[in-house]
């Protein structure tokens, strides 16, 4: 019954996108189409972006590829992406509809809604409220603190030994947007944090995996019991949690004094209480979800690539810990302002977010009218696919391209400088609206444990291996971390040299 249904179903479509998948014309190079499937086939959905790789160094800068019926476009370069996603930034603003992502937000939120005014109103909230975090009376800085120094003393019961750090960064992470969203942080243990955190987990997974790929563009099988249904139940799950929260805030609040970022959005309900307010609860709800995603991986993986880096380049790393101490002498806390006297540092946390390439392909965008790039014509709806790390890699942009070097962001004077192809949160309208405060989280929490701790490769750790795990957020391969207390020797606890007193 089932094949039969199917069988019919693909017929259809077949004479449908015979018709349909006709490439436009001046549209970048690419492999030729086939119907329904497009170029999906000439793909391994276990690694799609592999074969990607090999048709970007055979169509160049710009070419095309078709998802099923729906025609994309992968650029890659400084240029090309400087073209698109900046001068022309409003032809190339919109999401796409119609992906796995787009449907559990229903375009709602931020990060998957269209360019318009929704996005528009959402991503000013969102920027003002993070940016004047004097909420309550924590700073923003002093909630990142306070997650630090749990992170702190679970490093510091590890002395000696060596763990794998993904879940302690993953918690951190999620719990500073916790802080932020819903004014308190979880314990590690608490059952719905862990159920969240899980759940973010699969669900990248399945979004990212050949599930995904599939109903992104296969359409006809959405309504299947296929895994991406699970990935809907946990999103909504959560969603659901997530508004229960909300409640909670409704009895406790008192308005013009949040306390946190639903507190504020419900001020901004009230506010606009009128007709056609695009701010309601359901938009809060996507909304919230939104920066709880974008917030914990990206954080996450990134430090996880800057520990493997630091642990492998012993030398980089005792560089940084020597400027830390001398500049931080006997302060306790490191404050974000630090910065500015810590330009190793600061060279070495860029070059690791270079290098981490955190989110390779961006977040897809969309082009909201025709246009053109690079002199090809792209039309209306086509799906773009902003390749950052050629940006991140481009050899021409980048003084050590191919190897984690912290000279990369330092002038022969030894002070820092950022090349315009730093661009990992991407660039033009749509760029990452959390790169204050995870460039903040980034500093913090590298500078407090590199004061307080040394990082080891473990001996029967074998050859580090750096090929990342791909997915929407890339990933370090899972290795092990050495942690020791500094001004200590060895394992056996035996106390050297203090740190420097000033
Ligand atoms: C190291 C950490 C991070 C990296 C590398 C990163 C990178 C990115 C990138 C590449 C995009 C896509 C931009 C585009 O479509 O052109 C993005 C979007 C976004 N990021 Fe981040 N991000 C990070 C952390 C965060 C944090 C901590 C938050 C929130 C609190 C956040 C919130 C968002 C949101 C809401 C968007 C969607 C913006 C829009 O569509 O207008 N990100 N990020
Ligand atoms: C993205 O750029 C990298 C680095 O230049 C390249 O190796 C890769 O093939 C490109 N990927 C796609 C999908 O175009
Ligand atoms: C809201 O819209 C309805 C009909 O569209 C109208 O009758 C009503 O007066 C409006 N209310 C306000 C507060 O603008």
């Amino acid at each position: 019954m089932l094949g039969s249904l199917l069988l019919l179903w693909i017929s259809f479509c077949l004479l449908f996108f015979l018709i349909k998948t006709r490439r436009p014309k001046n549209f970048p190079p690419g492999p030729r189409p086939f119907p329904i499937f497009g170029n999906l086939l000439q793909l391994n959905l276990e690694n799609p972006i592999s074969d990607l790789n090999k048709l970007s160094e055979r169509y160049g800068k710009v070419f095309s590829f078709f998802f099923g019926g729906r025609p994309a476009v992968i650029i890659s370069g400084l240029q090309p992406m400087k073209e698109a996603l900046v001068t022309k930034s409003v032809d190339f603003a919109g999401r796409p509809n119609g992906l796995l992502l787009t449907h559990l937000t229903q375009g709602k939120g931020v990060i998957m809604a269209d360019y318009g005014a929704s996005w528009r109103e959402h991503r000013r909230f969102a920027l003002m409220t993070m940016k004047n975090f004097g909420l309550g009376k924590q700073s923003m800085e002093e909630r990142i603190l306070g997650e630090i120094s749990h992170v702190s003393s679970i490093l510091e019961r590890n002395h000696g030994k060596c763990i794998d750090p993904q879940t302690l960064f993953h918690n951190a992470a999620c719990d500073i947007i916790c802080v932020i969203l819903f004014g308190h942080r979880y314990d590690y243990e608490d059952s719905f944090f862990q159920a969240m955190v899980t759940m973010m987990a699969e669900n990248s997974k399945i979004a990212n995996g050949p599930w995904g790929m599939i109903y992104d563009t296969l359409p006809l099988l959405r309504s299947l019991p296929l895994p991406f249904q699970k990935a809907i139940n946990d999103y909504n799950t959560v969603k659901l949690h997530t508004l229960g929260i909300v409640e909670q805030h409704k009895k406790t609040r008192v308005p013009g004094e949040p306390r946190d970022i639903i507190d504020c959005y419900l001020d901004e309900i009230e506010k606009r209480n009128q007709n056609g307010s695009l701010f309601d609860e359901d938009q809060m709800a996507s909304f919230l979800l939104d920066l709880l995603f974008a917030g914990t991986d990206t954080t996450s993986n990134t430090l996880r690539t800057s520990f493997l880096y630091l642990m492998t380049h012993p030398e980089v790393q005792e560089r940084c810990q020597k400027e830390i101490d001398e500049v931080l002498g006997e302060k306790l806390e490191a404050s974000f302002e630090d910065r500015h006297r810590m330009p190793y540092t600061q060279a070495m946390i860029h070059e690791a977010q270079r290098v981490a390439n955190t989110l390779p392909l961006s977040v897809f965008h969309c082009t909201i009218k025709d246009t053109e790039l690079m002199g090809y014509k792209i039309p209306k709806g086509t799906l773009i696919i902003p390749n950052l790390s050629s940006v991140l890699n481009e050899e021409s942009q980048w003084k050590f391209p191919h190897d984690f070097n912290p000279s990369n962001f330092l002038n022969d004077e030894g002070e820092f400088v950022k090349p315009e192809a730093f661009i990992p949160f991407s660039v033009g309208p749509r760029m990452c609206l959390g790169e204050g405060l995870a460039r903040m989280e980034l500093f913090l929490i590298l500078v407090t444990l590199l004061r307080r701790f040394h990082f080891f490769w473990p001996e029967d750790g074998g050859v580090p291996d750096y090929t990342p795990v791909f997915g929407v957020t890339q990933a370090p391969k899972p290795y092990r971390l050495g942690v020791r207390l500094r001004g200590r020797q060895g394992c056996d606890g035996t106390v050297g040299t203090k740190q420097r007193v000033n």
